[in-house]
């Protein structure tokens, strides 16, 4: 990929089972990466079997890991970054989201809006990603379009503008009329992918009567002459904002309605923003790299122990083999076996730019949230960690291999795998998740990787926050009087383990200069 060409780059968010993993593979094959669906499963699995860990992740019939994939459409650079559904990992999702510029948000035509849609919208909103949506599954019955216009409309509180209507529904969908355009677009129900498509000179051409049915031609001009009304009219800054969103219909599986959603992505999706860092905004035709770390997945292949740290680049040309500074250890790094990712094949990066990502193979020297540059102190921010909603207290039922657990316990929680706290008091460590499916990956990643086995158990602590402090006599006598439920964080940061909601509450009433926080920023600027 040595040739510059304009990048777009962008993550699908949907609920468990809207179709996302469908929409993905449809995209890679209008894009060219893949020649035939089934594919990116087909090698998934392929993959799967070869990496113990993820065995977790076949058993449970979810999709753990994400990764990234890269296609080109019609001149542009796509990178398509995948987001584990499961709402266990939902904290590996949100990071994901921070290295993004815009969002296909996927909906089931049967459920509109569902939780998982609504947290990832909500990341997606504190960022002002800009969201095009996607309506799937239009072949089986649903609720109707307009009903699911007005859940996306009050619940996200944002604006619809629809860019295709879908004709009839279920065994009676027929196809959608493209309302930017003015044409009929068919399904070709003989399957392919090509659809079949009669351009309209407007809602009363009697070529619509032609081609449609007359029931579904009547109720067409009505939703239509409906829709011109009560909806606004597309508005490129609103969406660039993230406050407008193009609605298209489709069928993901029987390739209908994916091509307009890539060519919506084509036409009005954003090429790389600017990205802020404590010290500055940075602009993507900047001519030195920066870029920050979003994500680390270890053991791709078990056999080796190495981790990729998936940078995403923000600014500046990055070329394999370069130097740079990892801004919180004062390091320089080289790059000399870069990775980008094709389909789910990955190849040797020896260009990359601005809104590209590229896997880092490394020992552990990089973590989440790390920015590298090409000299300059700076440091991206928005990077987040969430307080854990689950704790357990870890311990090996080895008891010779107990002094090995905290490394291995480190490790993941640098991968971002889990939260990891050492209490001030006592050789136990404790561990928290988002989710309960995390302790399970987690178990089985101790026992393939570093040969530990191990159990959770429950602990006395009910929840974590981080402890912070403009005044640091107030944090010194916090630390002082709260020993037993004080611990570090995997970065060394103090963190207050609760014991239940009072506890909570009184240690903000007893130490009102004392700051407690549910996340924090991966910023490093101790
Ligand atoms: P996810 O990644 O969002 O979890 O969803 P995924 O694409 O795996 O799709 C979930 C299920 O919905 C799959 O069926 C998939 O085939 C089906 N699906 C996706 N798009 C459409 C569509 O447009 N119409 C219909 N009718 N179904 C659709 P499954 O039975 O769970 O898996 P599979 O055996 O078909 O792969």
């Amino acid at each position: 990929m040595t040739k510059f060409q304009p990048r777009k780059t962008f993550a699908i968010i949907a609920h468990p089972d809207a179709g996302k993993t469908t929409l993905t593979e449809k995209l890679l094959l209008f894009g060219g990466a893949i020649q035939q669906a089934g594919e990116v499963k087909a090698k998934g699995e392929r993959r799967r079997a070869r990496s113990d860990w993820m065995k977790v992740e076949q058993e449970r019939g979810i999709s753990v890991a994400s990764s990234v994939m890269t296609f080109d459409y019609n001149g542009i650079s796509f990178n398509l970054l995948d987001t584990p559904g499961h709402e266990d990992f939902s904290e590996d999702t949100y990071r994901v989201l921070t290295a993004v510029d815009s969002a296909v948000m996927v909906l089931d035509v049967a459920k509109g809006i569902e939780t998982q849609t609504k947290k990832l919208f909500e990341v997606c909103r504190l960022r002002n990603i800009p969201i095009l949506t996607f309506i799937n599954k239009m072949d089986r019955e649903g609720l109707d379009p307009f009903m699911l216009l007005d859940d996306i409309e009050k619940t996200l509180a944002l604006d619809v503008s629809p860019a295709s209507w879908p004709i009839g529904m279920g065994k009676e969908f027929v196809g959608c009329y493209d309302l930017i355009n003015d044409q009929l677009i068919l399904m070709n129900k003989k399957g392919g992918a090509n659809d079949i498509i009669e351009k309209a000179k407007g809602i009363d051409d009697p070529k619509i009567d032609e081609l449609l049915p007359s029931h579904l031609a009547v109720k067409l001009r009505e939703d239509v002459t409906m829709i011109r009304e009560l909806c606004p009219a597309f508005d490129l800054e609103s969406f660039l904002n993230g406050s407008m969103t193009p609605v298209f219909f489709g069928s993901a599986v029987n390739n209908f309605g994916v091509k307009e959603v890539l060519e919506g992505l084509h036409d009005i999706a954003p090429t790389p923003r600017k990205q802020s860092t404590i010290e500055r905004l940075v602009s993507p035709d900047e001519n030195k790299v920066t870029g920050f770390v979003f994500k680390i997945q270890a053991n791709m292949d078990p056999k080796h122990r190495d981790r990729i740290a998936f940078m995403r680049i923000c600014s500046g040309h990055f070329k394999r083999g370069m130097k740079l500074l990892q801004v919180r250890t004062g390091k320089e790094i080289k790059v000399p076996t870069p990775v980008m990712f094709l389909a789910q094949d990955r190849e040797l990066a020896e260009d990359a730019f601005a809104g590209d990502i590229i896997g880092i193979p490394n020992h552990g020297q990089l973590r989440i949230g790390d920015t590298l540059t090409e000299g300059e102190k700076i440091q991206f921010t928005g990077i987040p960690t969430f307080a854990p909603e689950l704790l357990k207290s870890v311990r090996s039922t080895d008891p010779l291999k107990s002094k090995h657990l905290g490394n291995a316990l480190m490790q993941i929680a640098e991968e971002g795998g889990a939260s990891v706290f050492k209490p001030t008091i006592g050789a136990e460590w404790i561990v928290g998740a988002v989710g309960t499916l995390q302790f399970d990956v987690m178990a089985d990643r101790i026992k393939n990787e570093f040969n530990i086995p191990v159990m959770f158990e429950p602990t006395q602590y009910y929840t974590a926050r981080w402890v912070s402090s403009d005044d640091s006599a107030t944090m010194k006598k916090f630390t002082d009087e709260n020993r037993t439920c004080v611990a570090e964080d995997h970065d060394g940061e103090v963190v207050f383990l609760a014991r239940n909601s009072w506890h909570l509450n009184k240690m903000s009433e007893d130490y009102p200069k004392l700051v407690l926080t549910k996340t924090r920023e991966q910023t490093f600027n101790k």
